[in-house]
């Protein structure tokens, strides 16, 4: 019996996982025509310009309502943020509206990234080794890695979770209303700590795809990365795409960079 309903539920989330998937590709489409996206020689294509709008439009609303949000949170920042809004009323009644856009922006995000942020067995394998990455210790990813890495999951997913809280919370805290006490109370609590543990994702995040990590920056204007860059970060994806040996592409380019170093003329 409880196999039988094992194997319903799970025929239930293929069905909806293949919705979603026809619904993202639908947008794709309509989106298609509309931006292009030039691969030269030696790059590969990482993001669409669907996927980097709508990027940005997440990152545009998270920034106006996490400003909005601490202006509201801290009378010491209430003084310095709110003139950016038009005064401290104007910032109150903006902050809501910038998570709403954040909040839908951030859905058709989550729909577009569903299949390559799925959590697999590797990714717990990646996470073991995090202090390595975060020190740069080794000079490529293990050869398991594919679009997105452990890290860049995990930070999606705690971008889903403290939406949630945010989404639900945030109704309580614009409705209080006709919301009781301890909820608004328990809300504000909620809300406050969702909104930190964002900062800090996103403080982390802004530092891996600029100074951390050169050439990833580049993935979400151009919209392509170099093939360097591919076999280096995400050996997996890259031997997905180009049908070649990450490592052994690795080490010919390598071996190539340091007979050019050799032959040029020393000062
Ligand atoms: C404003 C500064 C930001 C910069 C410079 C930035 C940069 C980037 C870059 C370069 C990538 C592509 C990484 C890759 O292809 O491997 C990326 C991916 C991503 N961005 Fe941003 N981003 C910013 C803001 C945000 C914000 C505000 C959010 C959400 C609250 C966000 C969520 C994500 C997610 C979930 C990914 C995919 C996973 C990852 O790469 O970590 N980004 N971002």
């Amino acid at each position: 019996m409880r196999g039988k309903r094992r194997v319903t539920s799970g025929r239930k989330k293929t069905r909806i996982k293949a919705m979603i998937e026809r619904f993202d590709e639908k947008a794709r489409e309509a989106f298609g025509g509309r931006g292009r996206t030039v691969v030269r020689r030696g790059e590969l294509m990482r993001h669409t310009a669907y996927t980097r709008v709508l990027h940005w439009t997440v990152a545009l609303s998270f920034v106006l309502a996490l400003l909005s949000g601490f202006a509201i949170y801290s009378p010491w920042l209430y003084r310095w943020l709110t003139p950016l809004f038009g005064g401290g009323p104007m910032t109150r009644l903006l902050h809501p509206w910038f998570s709403l856009v954040f909040t839908v922006a951030f859905a058709f995000q989550f729909v577009n990234w569903l299949r390559p942020m799925s959590w697999t067995t590797n990714d717990s394998r990646w996470m073991k080794r995090i202090r390595a990455y975060v020190t740069n210790q080794e000079k490529t990813e293990p050869p398991e890695t594919g679009f997105f890495n452990g890290g860049q999951k995990l930070y999606f997913w705690m971008i889903v979770f403290s939406t949630v809280v945010f989404v639900i919370t945030g109704f309580f805290l614009w409705f209080d209303d006709v919301v009781p006490r301890w909820l608004v109370a328990v809300s504000y609590v909620l809300h406050d700590i969702a909104a930190l543990v964002m900062l800090a994702g996103f403080i982390i995040h802004i530092y891996e795809g600029t100074a951390a990590q050169p050439g990833t920056f580049q993935s979400m204007t151009n919209g392509t990365v170099t093939d360097d860059w591919a076999r280096t970060h995400h050996p997996a994806w890259y031997e997905e795409v180009t049908g070649r040996d990450a490592r052994s592409d690795y080490e010919d380019a390598r071996r190539r960079q340091a007979e050019a170093n050799d032959s040029r003329p020393k000062e």
